[in-house]
């Protein structure tokens, strides 16, 4: 495996991917999935959260206990990065949601900005990018750039499922930014899906296929 690289090995993980695959997965099945699969590669994606020491006051008497130190910014790209945003919630309720819009010219394959709700300042210390889909790479190495231009420190990006391609040109524009997916694809066809994949995300979630 790549160094940064982190396919989930989790049964749960396992699962719920052969189903979100499947091309019989209505648009409810599949956002409750995607929902599900973001809850479960967040809380991989984050055991490297730093923590401050704190006490709690149980029913019994106090507790040595500890909170996260850090603030966190999710930063879906949509479309499809949107259904990731409810589950990775779930887990950090308090994180601030930054929206990027960018959509994949289909002659070129490369990325076009539309959207970007950044705030002049970094307000986050740890950026997690969340799209369902890294094929080529161009969306999530836009992405990135952003928010390094931004000021952002600590990034991570979130997936589904990744091309080789996708994850090579990561890696090769920003090897500090580890990659959290659910699973590692063949190849990129010549339209640029993922194979064997799950199809366009965007699509199967908001049922505009
Ligand atoms: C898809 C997908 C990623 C991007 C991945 O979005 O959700 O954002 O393509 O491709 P890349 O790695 O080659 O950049 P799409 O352009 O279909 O837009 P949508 O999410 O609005 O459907």
């Amino acid at each position: 495996m790549t160094d940064g690289v982190y396919v989930s090995d989790h049964p749960l993980v396992k699962h719920k991917l052969t189903h979100l695959r499947d091309v019989y997965t209505p648009p409810t099945v599949f956002r409750r999935l995607v929902r599900e699969l973001s809850l479960l590669l967040c809380y991989e994606a984050t055991q490297h959260l730093t923590l401050f020491d704190t006490t709690v006051e149980t029913p019994m008497g106090k507790a040595a206990g500890q909170h996260v130190q850090q603030t966190i910014g999710l930063v879906p790209i949509l479309r499809a990065g949107l259904g990731m945003v409810d589950g990775v919630w779930e887990l950090l309720p308090g994180a601030e949601v930054w929206h990027i819009g960018l959509y994949r010219d289909e002659e070129t394959l490369r990325p076009v900005q539309y959207y970007n709700k950044l705030p002049v300042e970094p307000r986050v210390q740890v950026c997690l990018i969340l799209d369902p889909m890294l094929a080529t790479g161009g969306s999530a190495v836009a992405t990135t750039e952003l928010l390094k231009e931004w000021g952002a420190k600590h990034i991570r990006f979130v997936g589904l499922i990744a091309a080789p391609e996708g994850v090579q040109a990561m890696r090769e524009a920003h090897p500090d930014v580890p990659i959290h997916i659910a699973a590692l694809d063949e190849r990129l066809n010549e339209i640029g899906f993922i194979v064997p994949g799950l199809g366009d995300a965007g699509d199967r979630q908001f049922g505009t296929g």
